[in-house]
């Protein structure tokens, strides 16, 4: 395994994890049957899934001065990531995520951005040191958008591999930026935003990457849940179907998907050869309760037929 060098740039939330038999409807009152403390973060997640996996991988993000800031910060050194370059903002709350997550494993998820909000572009120019030493850069969408940009600018002037999780999705995603992404990596709903067509069927799907396409992304690899993913590119579309397995809690799927992707790429992986190794990853994060706390060894993930 080489030491591939990732740089992940993102969210650091404390997760609040409710376990309640349904998600609740509006004026709904329901009893639920837990509530834990889970260290989580789109950003951090991914950050904890590469290290777990073997990369070499730094963070920069931002947690703050209350009782959840240095926690998270020991949580991702004790996975193995570089967290040096990460801020303690004292006066800041660190992010908070309050999840709840049903019997089938399903979730909705309500951020308080806290600190997150504090990753400014001057933040990340900052830092360019850091970009310009990594081999691939992964970005999602929980810290502000300008700063986002500023990063996939940056990376792109080094000539780095970039990869963008649009989670939460924006209404829309400047042409510019998109022209300079190597693999865009949405979900069903953030595609269907960003694109602005229903995606309701995995031929849908297709048809929505291809407006993505010709506004200059790369790569679009669509993770659809059960339904496995979608690779599409100038040269066609390649559907890789989920592996069978029964969900306890489905939070980080999408995160440890997009990681392990990129440590597959950084190990010199084919693209579906890491879309492979990536579906791996995220079939055992589901069946495990939690963000973090699901994230598999590499020793695990090989151990899967
Ligand atoms: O993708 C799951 C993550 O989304 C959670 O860990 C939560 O913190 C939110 O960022």
């Amino acid at each position: 395994m080489g030491a591939s060098k990732i740089l992940v740039i993102g969210s650091i939330n404390m997760d609040l994890v409710l376990r309640v038999p349904y998600i609740p409807q509006v004026g709904e009152t329901l009893l639920g049957s837990s509530v834990e403390r889970i260290p989580g973060g789109k950003g951090a997640n991914q950050a904890v899934t590469a290290a777990k996996l073997g990369a070499n991988v730094s963070m920069l993000g931002k947690v703050g001065g209350d009782e959840f800031g240095i926690p998270l910060i020991d949580n991702l050194r004790q996975a193995g990531v570089h967290a040096d370059r990460i801020d303690l903002v004292p006066a800041a709350s660190s992010g908070l995520a309050v999840i709840q997550v049903n019997d089938e494993g399903d979730n909705s998820i309500v951020v308080l951005a806290g600190a997150n909000d504090l990753c400014s572009k001057d933040y990340i120019l900052d830092h360019e040191e850091l970009i310009k030493e990594a081999e691939i850069v992964i970005l999602q969408m929980e810290i502000p958008h300008e700063a986002v940009y500023q990063a996939i600018d940056l990376a792109n002037k080094h000539r780095k591999t970039v990869l963008l999780n649009p989670a939460p999705a924006p209404d829309f995603i400047p042409d510019a930026i998109l022209g300079k992404l190597d693999y865009l990596i949405p979900n069903e709903t953030e595609l269907q935003k960003l694109s602005g067509q229903p995606v309701d069927s995995i031929a849908a799907a297709e048809d929505a990457a291809k407006v993505l396409l010709s506004k200059g992304v790369s790569n679009l690899i669509i993770t659809l849940g059960s339904n496995g993913s979608l690779y599409v590119s100038a040269n066609g579309a390649v559907h890789v179907p989920a592996r069978a397995v029964k969900a306890v809690d489905t939070t980080a799927a999408g995160d440890s998907f997009v990681a392990a992707f990129a440590v597959g790429l950084s190990e010199g992986k084919s693209v579906q050869e890491a879309i492979a190794f990536a579906t791996k990853v995220s079939s055992i994060v589901v069946t495990k309760a939690g963000a973090q706390t699901s994230i598999p060894n590499r020793s695990e993930v090989d151990a899967l037929a």
